[in-house]
Formats: structure tokens, sequence, C-alpha cells
């Protein structure tokens, strides 16, 4: 998700401390315009910015729906699989060790783009004295709602490419050598396609200013590009980096999640909360089951799935290897399911 390049400019000292800068202003304003955060039902123009710098006159809806003569609704191709509450309670921060010198440059890679991102959105351990012990230990420092849409926002708007430079790369694959690519294309562009709902998800509860509009354009301009060398390069590094990145994301979903279970993001652990219209219709968010924690339970699953899903893929044959997440197998073996599996599974498990 996070391309090489992209994140070195991302994480260097000075960008760091550029947006580390530019973000403080926009941040304290906007803990004040914390109005409620509620759904922007399609024909309602946003009026409440959590942060932004654009000017306010020069608000607008982000997604409007396009009113035409004779379409009612337009349904979204891929549609969600869907998650018992069991299912998205069991997701853990989990790491598959590396295990080849692939594996350890694509780790090495994704803890860097880590450290970048605390560093630029504040998210760091701090030392705390636990009350039982009376030890210090170090936990993680607690944001508010506002710098969490920023961080969930920034990485989401880049989450969604490396599945479609993927799909993309497969698929011309495909068509220049005359080969089946034995359902690795649809998996990827799924993916993509999850990450965007993720992204728009969290659009109707802000929006972003000048600054992350650059930010966002020039990550992705990077970080498309490197993940386009990457992939033609190494497949199978490039899948193990992406799973390794969204085994981060558990993590950060996890640590959001805690914070709000302790009551330390007021407005996110109101019950009055309610997800965006977008999340209910994706997920088919049951009722009284839409808070904000809900929500983040949902999106931390599929980024379990990804986890699972692209570990699997990096330790597979990319060039001859059927896709296991879509196959039929014999008997009555059912197919791998990679939320069960935060490692991936080895080829000689599912092949
Ligand atoms: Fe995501
Ligand atoms: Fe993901």
């Amino acid at each position: 998700m996070l391309s090489t390049k992209a994140t070195v400019k991302l994480c260097s000292p000075k960008l760091a401390a550029l947006l580390s800068r530019s973000l403080t202003p926009l941040l304290q304003q906007s803990t004040l315009a914390y109005a409620g955060l509620r759904p922007f039902g399609p024909q309602q123009s946003i009026t409440v910015r959590h942060f932004s710098s654009s000017p306010a006159p020069h608000l607008k809806d982000w997604f409007p729906r396009k009113e035409t003569e004779h379409i009612r609704q337009t349904l979204p191709t891929w549609q969600h699989h869907g998650y018992t509450e069991q299912e998205m309670l069991s997701v853990v921060p989990e790491h598959r060790p590396v295990k080849t010198w692939g594996d350890w440059a694509a780790y090495k890679f994704v803890k860097l783009c880590r450290w970048g991102m605390d560093f630029s959105t504040g998210l760091r351990d701090i030392p705390v004295v636990d009350k039982a012990t009376g030890k210090t230990v170090m936990v993680p420092r607690i944001l508010n709602e506002s710098q969490w849409l920023i961080r969930f926002i920034f990485l989401e708007s880049i989450a969604g490419v490396p599945g479609m430079v993927a799909g993309m790369l497969r698929h011309l694959h495909s068509l220049r050598k005359l080969k089946r690519d034995n359902g690795w294309i649809e998996t990827l562009l799924e993916e993509s396609y999850n990450e965007r709902l993720h992204l728009l998800t969290f659009m109707r509860l802000c929006e972003p200013g000048w600054f992350m509009k650059t930010m966002i354009l020039a990550a992705q301009g990077v970080y498309f590009n490197a993940l386009f060398v990457s992939y033609l390069i190494s497949p199978k590094i490039t899948h193990r980096f992406v799973g390794y990145l969204e085994e981060e994301a558990v993590h950060t979903y996890t640590t959001a999640i805690e914070q709000i279970e302790a009551g330390h993001l007021e407005k996110w652990s109101s019950q009055d909360f309610q997800a965006p219209d977008i999340a209910i219709n994706y997920w088919k968010m049951p009722e009284g089951k839409r808070t904000m924690k809900d929500l983040l339970l949902y999106i931390r699953a599929d980024e379990a799935c990804h986890r699972g899903v692209n570990h699997t893929l990096s330790n597979l044959n990319t060039d001859e290897d059927p896709n296991p997440f879509v196959s039929e197998y014999k008997g009555d073996r059912q197919p791998p399911k990679a939320l069960d599996k935060a490692q991936g599974y080895e080829r000689t498990e599912v092949m």
C-alpha cells in the first residue's frame, strides 16, 4: 500500500515536520468543529468539517448522486461478503516472521513507513505508570477524532493503489502472453475497491484541506509508479510488502478501537453516533450495530483479510498457481479463508 519511494518521501524528517506544523492548527480548530459526527445524505451538502484548510464557502458534497432522467440508482458490482460478529471480534494484530531476504526487505521498509506515519500523525508509544503494578509501560498516545481521521484518510487514499496496480499488470500480462490469470485479477481489483470504500466512508466524516489533498496527490504519484516497477520486478516481494503493511493497518485500527472502548474518544464512543449511509449499505450494518466502533470492526476485518490474502499470494508461484480464495476444491474441502490465517497459507496447504 505504501511504496518504497512514496514512503521515503513521506517519511523524510523535513516533510514530516512540515506536515506536523501544518496540521497542528487544523487539529486545534477541528476539535471545536465537532458539532456531531453524522452521516451526510446524498442530497445534503456538507456543513460540518472536522478538519480543513479550505475556505468555508467552497465546501461541497464530495460525491453527490448524479440525477438522470431514467436511472434510479447504481448498485456496486462487488457486494461485500459480510462477517459474523465473532469473526470481527477475533481479529488481532499478528505478525508473519521474516523467512527470506525479500521478506526482510519488505518488512524493514514497512516499519520505516510506519515510523514516518506515526511521527507525522503523532501516534507513538509514551511511558505510562501502570497503577496496578507501579511499573512504567509503553502505551500508544491517545489521539483525538480529528487526528485519527487524518491518519485514516491519508492511509486509505493510498491503500487502494496496490490491488489496482497488481490487477492491472496481471491483466496486461494475460493479454500479451495469451495466458489465463487463474483468478488473481478479480481478487486484487476487489481489494482496491474495498479500500476505496474505506476512504469514501471516512470522507463522509470530514473534509481534508489543501495541504492534505496535496500530500495525497504527491503520495499517489510516487506510490503508483514505485509499485508498478516493484510488481514487474518481484510480485512475491510486493505481495509480502502489502501483507506486512496490512499487519500495520490491523494494528492501527485495533489501537483506535481500544481508545474508543476506553472512552477516550467522546464523540465516537457515543451511542448517538451513526455510521455514514455509504458504510451501512456497503457492509449491510444491522440496526443497533452502527456505532464508530462497529464501523472500525468491519474495516479492521477487511484489513485482516487483505493481510491473509497478500501473505498467501506471496507464498504461491505467481505465474502458474490459481488463486485459492476463489477456487472450488475437490471433494468436501472448503476454500481457505484469509481472515482465519493472519500469516497467510503456505503453498503446500492450498495447492
Ligand atoms: Fe483500508
Ligand atoms: Fe487493507
